[in-house]
């Protein structure tokens, strides 16, 4: 697994950072490949990426009708709903660029039960990736954010999904939120079969998973007590784009220069 860590002095510089990759790393997927296949993260955080690729100068330097996008975790909401992650993606980027609708797949999390919508998604991915089981879909890129509390997607701390082995999406119950919402969430093997994928962290509160993800060990039953901690491609890229104050616990070898691990 390759692995690359960028710390930028602000959450702008970092936003900047990951836009110039994403649009380097699709144009590279698409000299090679018809399509690309994108899930995105929720969240405030990638907010400001996504208002940047629907500006110039990144807009037009991407083959937007060869993207096709999809999401790593949805709360239980309609899509106009505040905490909607589609919604967020929506306003902020997908209205203003020339994507194509079929392209998009919204995570249908607030249809139906929520098992039932878990299942519906899987089937959506499986049918586009043309992964039946035991396979799993593979995206070309994969973006997450981290919680304060080191979860990834929608797995959380001590969370029963985190051991799920065979389905692709699981419902997630309220209680395992802090804010309190049902979810639907894509699951660890899926995003360990990701191409390329992008941490995209900033803030002071979340120095402390930073760190431990990045320089912690193992926990005392020798397992990886943060989510984040596990993720690991099986055969992809690993990039982790912070801003300044979420990097201020790492070593300073770390720190001061950016390393190509
Ligand atoms: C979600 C996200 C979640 C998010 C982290 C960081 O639906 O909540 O997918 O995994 O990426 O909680 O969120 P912030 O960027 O808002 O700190």
């Amino acid at each position: 697994m390759q692995m690359q860590t960028v710390v930028s002095e602000t959450p702008e510089a970092l936003a900047h950072s990951v836009a110039v990759y994403f649009t380097e790393k699709v144009n590279e997927i698409l000299n090679d490949q018809e399509s690309c296949s994108i899930a995105l993260s929720g969240g405030v955080t990638p907010h400001l990426v996504f208002s940047l690729l629907a500006d110039e100068p990144y807009k037009s330097l991407i083959a937007w009708d060869r993207l096709y996008f999809f999401w790593g975790d949805e709360r239980c909401v309609p899509p106009e709903h505040p905490e909607s992650n589609f919604r967020t993606a929506w306003e902020g980027m997908l209205y203003r660029v020339p994507v194509q609708a079929d392209h998009v797949y919204r995570m249908p999390a607030d249809q139906f039960g929520s098992d039932e919508a878990a299942q519906a998604y899987e089937n959506t991915l499986r049918d586009f990736f043309k992964t039946p089981p035991p396979g799993f879909p593979r995206f070309d890129l994969l973006f997450l954010g981290m919680g304060a509390d080191g979860h990834v997607a929608s797995l959380f701390p001590g969370s029963g999904t985190l051991d799920e082995k065979s389905r692709c999406v699981v419902p997630v119950p309220a209680d395992e939120d802090p804010q309190k919402l049902a979810r639907l969430t894509l699951t660890l093997p899926v995003l360990n079969h990701a191409r390329n994928v992008l941490f995209v962290v900033q803030g002071s509160n979340k120095a402390w998973a930073v760190k431990t993800v990045l320089e912690g060990n193992r926990g005392a039953k020798g397992g990886w007590p943060l989510p984040a901690q596990r993720i690991q491609p099986l055969e992809g890229s690993l990039h982790w784009f912070l801003d300044r104050t979420a990097a201020a616990s790492l070593s300073l070898e770390r720190e001061k220069h950016p390393v190509e691990a």
